[in-house]
């Protein structure tokens, strides 16, 4: 994560006005959590990343992001969430309409119905999984408690051991979060987005690094979580059968542009190939 990024999410967790979350009318599943039109990103000094990008992007979705390396998987997830400012087109993320970044009330009610996992996961080495997990409340109204497990409620305690057993690893609430290994670590990440009990999760490639086993058994938790509790999940892969087996839309992003945007029964190998090559 660039400090830039940990800056805006250290931001953002760091205000604290307690609001009534928002929510987009009609039923649910069909209802839009993110469109954008004409998105464009150009960093300062530097070409276009990505120019005339429109995402009507559905509650209940499980979106894989694919593009080679620089495409712009990340940083276009990061102006969809807020966190960098796009330079041109409209975004409508969880009900927030914005022009290149939200105000800062709106950077905290989308802050409070997301989540998010990196793929160096961003656990503070020296704490416990416990108060790792609790942490991820952190931006949520009462929050200051989230700082330690011994501040932190009863009820936040059983909550932080609910998640940590859905990513299977209850039974390492009391270690260190520097003890456990990459596949784990990526686990107790979860586990600290889902406390949060967001809408929309995103995640940065959250299966890079670890071993093929522990990778998909990653993007299992991901899936199921994202079925069970009808999240909305939006991820970038360099996995293509990562993107195949755990989406239901594939949108591949090449030369600034939206080269596909497909349900993924309709994405063969043939349409991936094309993203890689001229
Ligand atoms: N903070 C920054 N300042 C300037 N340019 C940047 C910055 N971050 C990314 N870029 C540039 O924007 C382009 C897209 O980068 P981005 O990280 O979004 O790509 P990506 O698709 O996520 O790549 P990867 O698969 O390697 O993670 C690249 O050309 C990159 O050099
Ligand atoms: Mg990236």
């Amino acid at each position: 994560m660039d400090a830039a990024f940990q800056d805006a999410l250290k931001q953002a967790a760091t205000i604290n006005v307690p609001t009534a979350h928002p929510r987009l009318p009609g039923p649910f599943g069909a209802e839009p959590i993110i469109r954008t039109r004409s998105l464009g990103k150009s960093y300062p000094k530097g070409p276009a990343v990505f120019a005339g990008v429109h995402l009507d992007i559905r509650a209940d979705q499980r979106v894989a992001l694919i593009g080679s390396n620089g495409a712009g998987k990340s940083t276009l997830l990061k102006c969809l969430i807020g966190l960098l400012p796009s330079s041109e087109g409209e975004i409508m993320t969880l009900g927030e309409s914005f022009h290149a970044a939200p105000t800062a009330a709106q950077l905290q009610r989308l802050r409070r119905q997301i989540g998010f996992v990196f793929q160096n996961h961003g656990l503070v080495s020296r704490q416990s999984v416990l108060t790792n997990v609790i942490q991820g409340k952190l931006g949520l109204p009462g929050s200051w408690r989230a700082w330690h497990q011994s501040l932190a409620d009863q009820a936040w305690r059983e909550e932080a051991m609910q998640v940590l057993a859905e990513v299977r690893l209850a039974d390492k609430a009391r270690a260190r979060a520097d003890e456990l290994s990459g596949g784990q670590a990526q686990r107790v990440a979860i586990a600290r987005a889902l406390i949060r009990k967001p809408r929309l999760l995103i995640a940065d490639e959250p299966a890079a690094s670890l071993d093929p086993a522990v990778g998909r058994d990653i993007m299992q938790i991901f899936s199921d979580l994202a079925r069970e509790h009808g999240i909305t999940l939006v991820y970038t892969t360099h996995d293509m059968q990562h993107a195949l087996d755990y989406s239901d839309r594939i949108i591949a992003l090449k030369a600034g542009k939206v080269f596909f945007d497909a349900p993924t029964g309709d994405v063969s190998l043939r349409d991936m190939d094309g993203v890689f090559h001229a």
